[in-house]
């Protein structure tokens, strides 16, 4: 057994931890520009520019039983939908507004088709839910509104009413915690609170106030979600520590670990393709697949999960530029998906020989050796020998041969000298 202790949050994590692999998509009006999901805020585009979006929103090639498929064969165990993002726009029948995808001419609850879709495949569901609100009347104009340029900012930001949008909120949580089955995660996002401590924070900071626990009433809405779907996952980007640690598009170089008690803490690292998380036609950016595979490995070596992020276009697919990242995962996973679930840090004992990362079974019967950088001939892993009874590479099961250091406690792996075909290869020891 695993000898890593993880400190223990209201939420059902274990079979999150197990799973290690997930899929975030990126769904909203955004898909249309195509130019970044935070347009809206980066253009400070006038509403009724944007609602060009909305009166055009035809995803027409949207499928959701086809995103399903494609993220189990990715190898992915759950997903996380955007249900709103900052923009406001709703994916799915809310009866709190009429800024929802039932009113565009697509017409149809996305939400609904996605949760449907994905759970037939066996995946695991989880709802993104942005705090941030750029079209709702009631979300103050800050720094970060696509309104806080305008010259008569301030006057339109009067009689805005955060604890009406507070209640919108909940209002909406409840919804999507009820009406949509057995929800296994809420992905809040995000805060952005003003520091007291910190009288001297400039002025664009303050303009509009920052949010946090106390404007989003996060200890609200956080029980009424945990009331409708108890062991339910939530992140901590409502200011307020829950199950989740959630770093993003950076790769962590250890186990994150508690702020205060220095215990080690369940966490996700959530990550794109090519950059931004909504559909961005030019970006040039995008992931090369020994990239995209390392850093699934990275993530699980450090007792992490990985969300990678796929933004559907405008006409509801997935392009082919994701396609194909998603298949590079396809492929390696076929062969190696014994090395990331139910797999996490190895233990300390066995010390990682440069350019390799190990992963271990939680039951502690295997270690996985991702060979990231291929050794020619020969690898010598310490604190290994006496421990091990068989190796092989894991994607053909075929034997590897080593000799055992006594005096040293080493074993030496004799490899081939070619590189398997495959991007990352893994030596799977089984333990004595
Ligand atoms: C950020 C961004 C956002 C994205 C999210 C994913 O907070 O605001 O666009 O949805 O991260 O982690």
């Amino acid at each position: 057994m695993s000898s890593y202790v993880i400190r223990k949050t209201p939420g059902d994590t274990e079979w999150f931890r197990h799973d290690r692999f997930g899929m975030f998509i990126h769904f909203g009006l955004y898909a249309l520009p195509a130019r970044h999901e935070w347009i809206k805020n980066i253009e400070c585009t006038p509403e009724e520019k944007y609602q060009r979006y909305f009166a055009h929103f035809e995803p027409d090639l949207l499928d959701a039983r086809e995103w399903a498929k494609q993220a189990k064969a990715a190898g992915m165990k759950y997903a996380v939908l955007t249900t709103k993002h900052h923009e406001g726009f709703c994916l799915f029948d809310t009866a709190y507004t009429d800024y929802k995808v039932t009113n565009t001419p697509f017409g149809r609850d996305i939400v609904r088709e996605y949760v449907d879709a994905f759970r037939a495949e066996g995946l695991k569901i989880g709802f993104y839910y942005s705090l941030i609100d750029w079209h709702h009347p009631d979300f103050p104009i800050d720094v970060l509104h696509p309104r806080r340029r305008d010259p008569d900012a301030e006057l339109q930001d009067q009689g805005r009413d955060m604890t009406k949008y507070a209640a919108y909120m909940r209002d909406q949580v409840r919804e999507l915690l009820t009406g949509y089955g057995k929800i296994d995660i809420l992905w809040f996002d995000f805060s952005y609170p003003a520091d007291p401590e910190k009288s001297d924070a400039p002025k664009w900071m303050q303009f509009g106030g920052g949010k946090g626990k106390e404007q989003w009433e996060s200890e609200k809405l956080i029980a009424l979600a945990r009331s409708l779907q108890p062991g339910i996952i939530i992140d901590n980007r409502a200011d307020l520590e829950q199950d989740l640690w959630t770093p993003e598009q950076v790769q962590p170089t250890s186990w994150i670990t508690h702020e205060k008690t220095g215990e080690l803490v369940t966490w996700e690292a959530c990550q794109t393709f090519s950059g931004s998380w909504g559909y961005y036609r030019d970006e040039m950016s995008w992931k090369s697949p020994e990239m995209l595979i390392n850093m699934l490995i990275n993530t699980v070596s450090l007792g992490g999960n990985l969300l990678m992020n796929v933004g559907p276009t405008g006409r509801g697919n997935f392009d082919d530029r994701a396609e194909s990242a998603l298949a590079v995962y396809g492929e390696w996973m076929k062969y190696h998906a014994a090395s990331i679930y139910g797999c996490t840090m190895a233990e300390p004992c066995f010390q990682a020989p440069p350019g390799t990362r190990l992963t271990q079974k939680e039951d502690g019967t295997h270690l996985y050796i991702h060979l990231q950088v291929y050794p020619f001939a020969h690898l010598t892993v310490s604190g290994l020998s006496g421990k091990l009874t068989y190796t092989r590479f894991l994607h053909d099961h075929s034997e590897i041969l080593y000799d055992e250091k006594k005096e040293t406690g080493e074993v030496v792996f004799r490899l081939p000298v070619v590189k398997p075909r495959v991007i990352t290869p893994v030596i799977d020891v089984l333990l004595a």
